[in-house]
């Protein structure tokens, strides 16, 4: 379909872009602005690696067509925080060195960021809740567990 112009509100700056019609909030934050914290997992909606915030709320990257999240405040992992100065969140899964191969923590990370967000003491079965949609192939969901204990305590 034929290329629009758009603009998104990304980490607090909003970028003027000319996108497909048909490309996703995923395709435009990795390709055009080079945010590769977000991650291509399954496209569909269901393993969570694209995790990103529209407005606060954990959202799928992959499956929000770009033009419809104009004028909406996203977050992307790199907006959460740095190396310098990293969100609790991601200070906890370094800590706690939650990682195996690691695709699947920016959708971790960004979706117990946007839990703490609106309940700063969840409890276990919250978190468990919360993450229940974040898929691990790795099997390290025991570790991820353990670093949100770390971020919440
Ligand atoms: Fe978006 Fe799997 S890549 S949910």
């Amino acid at each position: 379909s034929q290329d629009q112009p758009i603009a998104l509100t990304v980490n607090g700056s909003t970028h003027p872009l000319t996108v497909g019609g048909t490309a996703t909030l995923l395709q435009v934050l990795r390709n055009d602005l080079g945010l590769n914290g977000p991650k291509y997992g399954c496209g569909l909606g269901q393993c969570g690696a694209c995790t990103v915030h529209v407005d606060g709320v954990a959202a799928r990257a992959c499956v929000i067509p770009a033009a419809k999240v104009q004028g909406r405040a996203i977050t992307t992992l790199e907006g959460l925080g740095d190396r310098l100065r990293p969100h609790v969140v991601q200070n906890a899964f370094i800590q706690a060195q939650a990682a195996q191969c690691g695709y699947c923590l920016n959708g971790m990370i960004m979706t117990t960021a946007a839990l703490l967000a609106h309940n700063p003491r969840p409890s276990p079965q919250s978190v468990r809740d919360a993450l229940s949609g974040n898929l691990c192939r790795c099997g390290t969901h025991i570790e991820i567990l353990a670093a949100v204990e770390r971020a919440v305590a």
